[in-house]
């Protein structure tokens, strides 16, 4: 797709699909004045009489209007004014370009609020991309040209690499687990390293072995795909400087193991390496961005299956850190394999650490399926980050760490057990047994469960992985360079 500045007006394109924003209750903005005034007046009095509707998103496709040498017009609704924001820009773009990606098109021309042209251009990059990969009649067509009005390059190559970046994470996750294995994405990793510029290790079986990794290991036991510690290195800042880590639970397939999922609950289990997958395309952000920090992102990659070889109930094992686990469900084994993960970026030496998973259902039922669960055991990280995510419209939002919630992770025949004493609290619980393999590294636990995979399309991304958290991440780190200047 080719993504360009313009400085034409919408009545200088032919043939074209034109994207115009309206405010609810506002006078129209310049290019909207422009449209309504080469049709004689048409846009305006359609919105006047309520048929084009300007509530968030909403989208009307007007196919003939005079005046705009056989362009068509989509109509997207921006809400009432003091609600603008960068997360509408990125919303609002997403739902015009989902709608004009029904079908195969050329050349569509963006005339939105000037204000957030870097989410726009991400939203118009994401929308138009669906999770159709595997059908030979797509649903969505992306565009061979973008043209937006009013935009830097600089706003366009980065709304660009935001939005190619959420891409890369939502493609990632919508490959079935019998083609993203632990290889396979260890391979991914490696092929976007090379592009993007950054450094790759892989850990295999045998090194994570010599390393103790215990924990992550028993989990990978029952399936015939041997596991991956896949490490990404970003280094843009300044050389012996503690990089920030990113961590990410990558379990390719989540059957459950023996503590087995029903049908229905394992149907989206290939999206159990969304956290693995939001750093690896957070990590392609940063590089092709020149970030001038130093971030490691590691990737905990493991397949949760039954065999004859499998972790079992009961089974006490010892994490990389010393620590011993007693496993009580096979099925809460995300916290395994980053436990191990978690105490790898620890004897890095990192500064600090933020990990993504898709954890426990019980976050989905504590906040729904659109908001993370955000938990540290440092109050100021973990502001600076949930500033960062309001910043860019991203839903997330704060769980408590109380001390007495370890008691229910307490085991009688080991240090810690891998589930709590019932299902309450179940995000928390999973939380604090993370908290076990950090030692005093600040760090943030973002549980995305809810917001990663989405069963239904929204008006302006298609069903399936959301690329969620990839924009704050990157939003989060250029911060820090803010911060430090
Ligand atoms: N991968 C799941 C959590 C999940 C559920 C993610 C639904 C996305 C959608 C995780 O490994 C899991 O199975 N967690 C268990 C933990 C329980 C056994 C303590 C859960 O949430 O039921
Ligand atoms: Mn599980
Ligand atoms: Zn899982």
């Amino acid at each position: 797709m080719r993504i360009q500045s313009t400085t034409k007006s919408p009545i200088e394109f032919e043939n074209t699909a034109l994207v115009i924003g309206v405010h609810e209750n506002q006078p129209l903005s310049e290019s909207a004045k422009t449209v309504d005034n080469a049709s004689e007046g048409r846009l305006s009095q359609l919105i006047e009489s309520g048929e084009i509707a300007t509530d968030e998103c909403t989208t009307t496709h007007l196919l003939s209007l005079n005046g705009l040498n056989g362009c068509s017009v989509v109509v997207v609704g921006l809400g009432t004014k003091e609600d603008r924001n960068p997360g509408l820009s990125y919303r609002s773009a997403g739902a015009a370009a989902k709608l004009l990606a029904a079908k195969p098109r050329s050349d569509v021309a963006f005339f939105m609020e000037p204000e957030f042209v870097e989410q726009g251009v991400c939203g118009s990059i994401v929308g138009c991309i669906g999770q159709d990969l595997f059908r030979s009649e797509k649903e969505l067509h992306p565009f061979e040209n973008i043209f937006w009005y009013g935009a830097s390059e600089e706003q366009i190559a980065n709304g660009r690499v935001l939005g190619e970046s959420m891409n890369l994470t939502r493609k990632t996750v919508n490959l079935p687990a019998n083609e993203i294995y632990p290889e396979s994405f260890a391979d991914e990793c490696k092929s976007v390293a090379k592009e993007a510029g950054l450094e790759a290790e892989i850990w295999d079986e045998s090194k994570l072995a010599s390393e103790n990794c215990g924990a992550f290991l028993a989990v990978a036991r029952g399936s015939s795909k041997p596991p991956r510690l896949a490490i990404l290195r970003h280094n843009g800042g300044k050389a012996g400087e503690a990089p920030i880590a990113l961590v990410g639970k990558g379990v390719t397939f989540d059957s459950g193991g023996l503590s087995l999922k029903p049908s229905a609950g394992m149907l989206d289990m290939k999206c159990d390496m969304t956290g693995a997958a939001t750093v690896l395309g957070t990590m392609s952000a940063i590089a092709r961005l020149n970030l001038p920090i130093n971030v490691v992102g590691l990737m905990g990659l493991a397949e949760n299956m039954v065999s004859g070889n499998s972790y079992k109930l009961g089974d006490v094992l010892t994490a990389r850190n010393g620590k011993t686990i007693e496993v009580h469900n096979t099925d809460a084994e995300g916290r395994l394999v980053l436990a191990d993960t978690l105490d790898v970026a620890v004897g890095m030496g990192v500064a600090r650490i933020i990990d993504l998973a898709t954890l426990t259902g019980a976050c989905m039922v504590a906040l729904g399926r659109d908001t993370s669960g955000v938990m540290t055991n440092n109050q100021d990280f973990c502001n600076d980050l949930l500033d960062a995510c309001r910043s860019v419209g991203e839903s997330a939002w704060q769980l408590p760490m109380f001390p007495f919630y370890s008691k229910h992770i307490k085991s009688k025949v080991a240090d810690i057990k891998n589930v709590g004493d019932a299902r309450w609290g179940g995000a928390i619980t999973a939380g604090k047994f993370l908290e076990e393999f950090v030692a005093d590294v600040p760090w943030v636990h973002i549980d995305i469960a809810g917001p990663s995979f989405q069963e239904k399309p929204k008006p302006w991304i298609d069903a399936g992985a959301s690329g969620c958290m990839v924009v704050a991440l990157v939003e989060y780190l250029t911060r820090q360079l803010e911060n430090d200047a």
